[in-house]
């Protein structure tokens, strides 16, 4: 299957590179306006151990809102069910930084993976630490999970966040106003912006996925049942009000970031990370979903068959 997979990619890699239809970058991040958007990479890891990639799958990138997804393997891991009076566990309907949702909701975030729920997340990791500590814990996690260490946080990013992240600043400041945030909101945000300015490249994130997929030999980050959930959380919320259409089309569990990365889980079969940074409407990778529609659809891969 190895060398079919890696001819498909191939393929694959031409077909989005010749249709060049990108999307625009996330601009409200200055540092990552100023990325490429005419890049596409794409890393396959199969249940047999195998990797096949394409493109640009060994270059770094920001991959902003996945970190969420590890951010709250970390907290279940730690606290276990207790995160959810904190946070809930429903699809939003609503765009990744909304503040009439968290005001209607009363300062309980819909779910883990919009920045309010995130945001709770993170705090909850910082509770009774320093920031470095809980940052620690998340990198720590996704070395371990990819075993490899070097994965690390782009400082620039963080602190290109920090100075225009003013939707953030409000969300953390409602969540503070409603008893929702343990810690200080600048301290918890400082925490929340560098998790998300977390650099990888398609194959480290391929391989940090296979404990989520539940891929034979993965390390033993993450239990199966937990593994279940996080599977179940990314395919209801993972692409925002995104979600339904993502669902729709490629049919299995996978989790976007505004840098253009997307971590497609296809359970017990393979941990796929795509990475184009052009963005669509919901601020999904464009290139990237077309991509994991195809693969899903050639390799007949789907949770609903
Ligand atoms: O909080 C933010 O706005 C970014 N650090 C992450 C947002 C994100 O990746 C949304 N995903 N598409």
């Amino acid at each position: 299957m190895a060398a079919e997979l890696e001819r498909f990619l191939s393929r694959l890699n031409a077909e989005i590179r010749d249709e060049a239809d990108w999307g625009m970058v996330a601009t409200y991040i200055p540092e990552l306006a100023e990325v490429d958007p005419q890049q596409f990479g794409i890393a396959v890891v199969t249940a047999d151990g195998a990797i096949a990639t394409a493109g640009d799958a060994e270059r770094r990138f920001s991959i902003q809102s996945i970190s969420k997804v590890f951010s709250l393997a970390c907290v279940l891991g730690r606290i276990g069910d207790q995160i959810w009076a904190r946070v809930g566990r429903e699809p939003s309907g609503a765009r990744f930084d909304s503040i009439l949702l968290l005001e209607r909701e009363q300062g309980r975030p819909r779910n883990p993976f919009i920045n309010a729920g995130a945001i709770v997340t993170t705090d909850e990791l910082l509770t009774g630490r320093t920031p470095r500590d809980a940052l620690s814990e998340i990198v720590g996690f996704l070395r371990a999970a990819a075993e490899d260490d070097d994965i690390h946080i782009d400082k620039s990013v963080a602190a290109s966040e920090a100075e225009s992240g003013f939707r953030n600043v409000a969300l953390a400041n409602y969540l503070k106003s409603y008893g929702n945030l343990n810690n200080p909101p600048q301290m918890t945000l400082g925490t929340y912006f560098h998790q998300c300015a977390i650099e990888m490249t398609c194959v480290q994130l391929a391989l940090a996925g296979r404990a989520i997929a539940g891929l034979p030999g993965a390390p033993s980050v993450v239990s199966a049942v937990k593994a279940r959930r996080l599977n179940a959380l990314m395919m209801l919320c993972g692409h925002y009000d995104g979600s339904g259409d993502f669902a729709f089309r490629v049919g299995l569990p996978g989790k976007s970031g505004v840098g253009g990365g997307i971590l497609l889980i296809a359970p017990g079969r393979a941990s796929v990370a795509i990475w184009s940074p052009g963005l669509n409407a919901y601020g999904n990778s464009k290139a990237g979903t077309v991509a994991a529609e195809r693969l899903a659809a050639h390799m007949g891969w789907s949770v609903f068959a």
